[in-house]
């Protein structure tokens, strides 16, 4: 099964375990899954995908697998994943929101937004890391760590927790949301804060794990892929549930493109398969930040590899990339669905971000990049008025409360008093008139009315009596 959309199923070598192996997508070497620790191709360094002797059908997910577990989230895909449950909290079954007035604005068929801000620690990243670490565990490792731009080191720190395991993350000094490095630091990862960006941590992680220093759980690692390629099953079933057809196109933010990998393999495997025609796999449509828009510049390129951006700037943090580390397996993606990828600005993803909030949907930065990106190239025509689109969007609004603020409004300060709010509330009746107006039709409005009208009468009449007296 080569990275062809229309690869056929593949038999199991020698090596495999339990039907299950790895694969060099450059050079096809395979390798036993679980015997030596391994990220690319010991022969030519290529990246390595999972591969499976039994492709998936719909009918495998769920109650139609093998073995019991659960129905729902990442292990419902158990049979297209190398083991049947791994380190979970649990994860997967998120959200695929209607945003009805974001779709009369483009002007789509059907818009759904699939929230992966709803995972356990708020980003999809969980749906990896709980196929990751319980590799991990089989492989018999201590410690484990990853680069990060945030969201990677607060799902590696948390599924760590979890599995008992000790954990190391790289973050790029000053560029990571609040929200994240709050989580890496409770879940009590060793934090190491680098002057560099996210391609220089990564590059020291991977050291790091060539010398057998650490197990790295970063997008590298094939396994990750595995969990997240449940993102693209779940999309189709759901998307299928309500519309009887699935999706014309996925767009997603790209930083260091494993989603666009994962979500590829997800359709390449059930195509194989047979599961899926190849006619009705979505395309692939990423989104990047202009300042950090390596992938943008390969698609638009045709490009087969990208150049890797040394200065990225922008406040979508999460996907501050410069080298796409999963392009040789995301840009066959793009390309292969028919799929695309486009560039936008910090000003286009925060109108994104506030277009989702109207809606009630709360995301970070990054995962505004895709509805920024399909309202851009709706305008351009390369997306058509009668598509069915889904927008993933990747990370929740509380792990960037900084960059909230700056899309949201400002509270403002008022003092303890409910004139004071109302005065504020109401600018139109700040006239003590209109105020006197206000409390008088307020007072009418008011069950204590009828006690404070006997009240007065009674004063009324007690003063009558006193001056009677006096007379
Ligand atoms: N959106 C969010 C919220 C992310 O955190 C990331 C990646 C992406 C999109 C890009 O996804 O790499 O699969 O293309 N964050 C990584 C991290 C790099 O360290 O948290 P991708």
């Amino acid at each position: 099964m080569s990275l062809e959309l229309s690869a056929p199923p593949q038999s199991a070598p020698a090596c495999a375990d339990d039907g299950v192996w790895l694969e060099c997508i450059a050079c096809e070497e395979q390798f036993a899954p679980f015997d030596e620790i391994r990220y690319t191709c010991d022969s030519c360094d290529g990246l390595l995908e999972v591969r499976y002797a039994d492709p998936p059908t719909f009918e495998d997910f769920g109650s139609g697998a093998s073995t019991d577990g659960p129905d729902r989230g990442v292990w419902r895909y158990r049979e297209a994943l190398p083991f049947d449950l791994g380190v979970t909290l649990p994860e997967g079954d998120t959200p695929l929101h209607e945003a009805s007035r974001i779709r009369e604005e483009v002007g789509v068929e059907h818009l759904r937004i699939k929230h992966e801000g709803m995972n356990p620690t708020g980003a999809f990243k969980d749906r990896g890391m709980t196929v990751g670490v319980r590799v991990a565990q089989e492989l018999g490792v201590g410690r484990l760590a990853c680069a990060s731009t945030g969201n990677t080191s607060a799902a590696l720190a948390a599924y760590g927790a979890r599995g008992g395991m000790e954990t190391l993350v790289l973050l790029p000094k000053g560029k990571v949301a609040a929200g994240k490095i709050a989580q890496a630091s409770l879940h009590d990862a060793r934090i190491l804060e680098v002057d560099g960006n996210f391609d220089s941590c990564l590059d020291i992680v991977q050291e790091l794990a060539e010398r057998g220093e650490v197990y790295l759980l970063n997008s590298l690692n094939p396994f990750r892929l595995e969990g997240q390629k449940t993102i693209g099953f779940e999309i189709l079933e759901e998307h299928y549930a309500d519309y009887g057809t699935y999706p014309d196109r996925i767009v997603l933010p790209v930083g260091n493109a494993g989603n666009t990998a994962a979500l590829y393999k997800a359709f390449r495997e059930l195509v194989a398969g047979g599961a899926l025609d190849e006619s009705e796999v979505p395309k692939l449509t990423g989104v990047q930040a202009e300042g950090a828009a390596p992938m943008v510049e390969a698609v638009q390129n045709g490009a087969s590899e990208v150049r890797r951006w040394e200065d990225v700037e922008t406040r979508a943090t999460a996907i501050r990339i410069g080298n796409p580390v999963n392009a040789p397996k995301a840009l066959p993606g793009i390309y292969n669905t028919g799929g695309t990828a486009v560039a936008v600005s910090d000003e286009e993803i925060t109108d994104a971000q506030r277009a989702l909030a109207g809606e009630g949907i709360g995301v970070e930065p990054a995962s505004a990049a895709s509805v920024a990106g399909l309202r851009k190239l709706r305008k351009s025509g390369d997306i058509a008025a009668d598509e069915s689109v889904v927008c993933l969007t990747t990370g929740h609004l509380l792990k960037d409360p900084d960059a909230a603020f700056e899309a949201g409004g400002d509270p403002e300060p008022v003092a303890n008093d409910a004139e004071a709010v109302l005065d504020l509330i109401s600018p139109g009746e700040r006239s003590p008139l209109q105020a006197a107006s206000r409390r008088v039709s307020r007072a009418t409005e008011s069950p204590a009315l009828p006690a404070l009208i006997g009240g007065g009468l009674a004063l009324v009449y007690l003063g009558y009596r006193k001056l009677r007296s006096d007379s």
